[in-house]
């Protein structure tokens, strides 16, 4: 079974089109990077994969569960079991600390809690910050914010993590040491990854890139020739 295809998929705001029938997928473990100018939808499509968005036509499919037809609640509960995005400014909650911020999804999912207590500390030493997990975010330095969102990401075991820019906000030296978290993550569970970037060093933890021009998407060994 496929992680993710997207067939199709069309979506505008309020005049020209943002995504021109947008088709890919991704196999199970497979990383692509996402590039292309700013404005060009990269983040549009992002949003409609993650069901935080809907296209206009077209279809997404995560794990054999197509996203269309589903309504608010359904959707809202698709984002809550299946697919984990993470973000350029990290999007912690201010007031939970390290080890709360990765808990919550799992509360939302409705996780009991003698199961939560056994997995959070799993979650948090796979990313390095078990001597930070009481830590509040302001506390915390970039790397260490973003190590917090890939374990909050992984909290639900998906099959699929969107990146949006994962490394953006983070010095060289910490954007490497992610992105090598990030790989070692999907090769040991075979998480597919759909990697939204400015940064060419990316590609060197994805098989593919993948560019969005006019709308369209076109594949880097395919603008090549
Ligand atoms: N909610 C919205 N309402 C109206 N227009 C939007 C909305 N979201 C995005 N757009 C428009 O859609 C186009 C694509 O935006 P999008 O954020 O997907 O680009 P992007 O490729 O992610 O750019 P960047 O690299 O700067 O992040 C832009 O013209 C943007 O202004
Ligand atoms: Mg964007």
């Amino acid at each position: 079974m496929k992680a993710l295809q997207v067939s199709n998929v069309t979506k505008s705001y309020d005049k020209d089109p943002v995504l021109r029938g947008v088709s890919f997928s991704l196999e199970t473990g497979e990383r692509a990077a996402l590039m292309g100018p700013s404005g060009s939808g990269k983040s549009t499509l992002l949003n409609c994969i993650g069901g935080i968005d809907r296209p206009d036509e077209g279809e997404i499919v995560i794990q054999g569960q197509s996203l269309k037809g589903l309504d608010e609640t359904e959707l809202c509960h698709m984002r809550r079991v299946m697919v984990s995005t993470v973000f350029q400014f990290f999007h912690l909650l201010p007031t939970l600390s390290a080890a709360e911020n990765i808990e919550f999804p799992l509360q939302l999912s409705g996780m009991s809690d003698s199961d939560r207590r056994s997995l959070l500390p799993e979650l948090i030493k796979e990313v390095g910050l078990s001597h930070r997990s009481h830590a509040m975010p302001h506390e915390l330095s970039g790397g260490e914010m973003q190590r917090v969102a890939i374990a909050r990401a992984l909290a639900i075991r998906p099959k699929l993590i969107l990146a949006d820019e994962p490394t953006g906000n983070l010095d060289s030296t910490t954007g490497e040491v992610i992105l090598d978290l990030l790989e070692a993550v999907s090769e040991r569970h075979g998480i597919a990854m759909l990697v939204v970037t400015h940064s060419p060093g990316v590609t060197r933890i994805c098989s593919r890139t993948l560019e969005m021009r006019d709308g369209v998407l076109v594949e880097q060994s395919e603008l090549a020739v």
